[in-house]
């Protein structure tokens, strides 16, 4: 049962897994700043309740939060008492070197979980899904920029094979939900005219690729739980002096300067983008489809080490050190599909996202 047109003017219920992490938190500032009602489940294994009160210091609100994994459903009776617009699957783990030595930790979350929070929602009859996948599943493209056709690798990692497997499910989620709406429109077509037919589920697979910087206001970010894998998050803890250095992974790479190449785009252009991915869902009920989030263009290691220093005025202590195994050489995306279809593009440059990395990395 959803609240669909029934009750305009509403804010419509959005279910989002993960809505306390990085990209889901600003996703949720998003969201409410667009109209709808986010209600967050996220069981804080890598994330704060912290996050919760910037949210809503930032929105004015307060946010209908689970703290519960989105697989455990019956912990989650009440989220499904009222109706469900559409969710958003964030919740994963998604260190590529700790699925290395943690498979089952990565089957067990980013497949297990997600398979049984998918079942939830279709039991419930929500119309409307988003997945967070990568670009990781192109592995090394053979042409630049990568576009949605591209065929996907063998993964290099468990990460990586959990978000193809991820996309997969719910190519089968579709195809079956689609069945069973088929089949509830031939029953409809025969009862009475008040049985209404069954929707199927509407599903966007976003490939992100990758995303840096932090909220504007400097409420939320990029959490630092550990030693961080990613590269801009090392990068300004080394320029605050909590790193002796940045390490670059290599710079004898087929590249402009030797470094690897890849595409940043700002955490609040990604958030944008599931905005826009949401209302192209409610435009084109029962379609699936996949899109690359990307700026379109590609920066190299040593190019995002500069920009950081222009935007900052700040230097970044750094050399050039061996290759890290498994870094692809170069991948950026095509970026007309989300363009033609979301009427979404990124906005904010490589400059603005790093100045807005640096100023979350000093109010940490
Ligand atoms: P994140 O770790 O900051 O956020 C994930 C959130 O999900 C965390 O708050 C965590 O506590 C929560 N969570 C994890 N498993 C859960 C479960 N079973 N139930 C409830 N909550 C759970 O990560 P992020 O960078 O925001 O990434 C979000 C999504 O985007 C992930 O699916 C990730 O694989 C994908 N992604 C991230 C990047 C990137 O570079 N950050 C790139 C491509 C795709
Ligand atoms: C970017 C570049 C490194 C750290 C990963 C995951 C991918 C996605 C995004 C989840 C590379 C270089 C990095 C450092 C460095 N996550 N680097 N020194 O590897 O493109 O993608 O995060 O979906 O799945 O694979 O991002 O930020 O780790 O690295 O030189 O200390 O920076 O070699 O060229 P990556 P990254």
């Amino acid at each position: 049962m959803n609240q669909g047109d029934d009750f305009p003017g509403e804010r419509r219920r959005i279910a989002v897994t993960g809505g306390a992490g990085f990209i889901g938190s600003h996703t949720v500032v998003a969201l409410y700043e667009a109209g709808y009602a986010p209600v967050i489940v996220d069981d804080l294994r890598n994330s704060s309740d912290e996050v919760l009160s910037k949210i809503e210091g930032l929105i004015g609100a307060s946010i209908e939060f689970y703290s519960v994994d989105c697989g455990d459903i019956s912990s989650l009776s009440q989220l499904f008492a009222a109706p469900i617009h559409g969710a958003i699957h964030f919740a994963a783990d998604k260190s590529v070197g700790e699925s290395v030595n943690e498979p089952e930790q990565y089957f067990a979350n980013n497949l297990g979980s997600m398979a049984r929070w998918i079942a939830a929602l279709r039991h419930h009859g929500v119309q409307h899904l988003v997945f967070s996948s990568s670009c990781t599943v192109y592995g090394e493209p053979t042409l630049l920029p990568v576009d949605e056709k591209a065929p996907q690798q063998e993964a290099t990692s468990p990460y990586g094979y959990t978000k193809q497997a991820g996309e997969q499910l719910l190519r089968y989620v579709h195809a079956a939900s689609s069945a069973d709406a088929a089949s509830s429109a031939d029953a409809a077509s025969s009862a009475d005219a008040t049985s209404k037919p069954q929707q199927a589920m509407g599903i966007a697979l976003l490939r992100y690729f990758n995303p840096i910087g932090a909220h504007p206001s400097a409420a939320i970010g990029e959490l630092p739980i550990g030693t961080p894998a990613n590269l801009v998050p090392f990068l300004t803890q080394a320029a605050a002096g909590l790193r002796d250095e940045l390490v670059v992974f290599g710079n004898n790479y087929p590249t402009a300067d030797g470094t690897c190449v890849r595409d940043y785009l700002h955490v609040c252009d990604l958030a944008e983008a599931h905005v826009a991915a949401l209302a192209h869902l409610e435009r084109t009920p029962g379609d699936i489809d996949i899109f690359n989030l990307g700026s379109g263009s590609g920066h190299s290691v040593l190019d995002v080490i500069r920009t950081f220093e222009a935007a900052t005025g700040v230097a970044v202590p750094h050399r050039i050190g061996p290759r890290r195994a498994g870094d692809v050489v170069s991948v950026y995306a095509a970026a007309d599909k989300a363009a033609d279809i979301l009427g979404w593009r990124t906005k904010r440059s490589l400059h603005v996202a790093l100045a807005d990395a640096w100023r979350w990395q000093q109010q940490l």
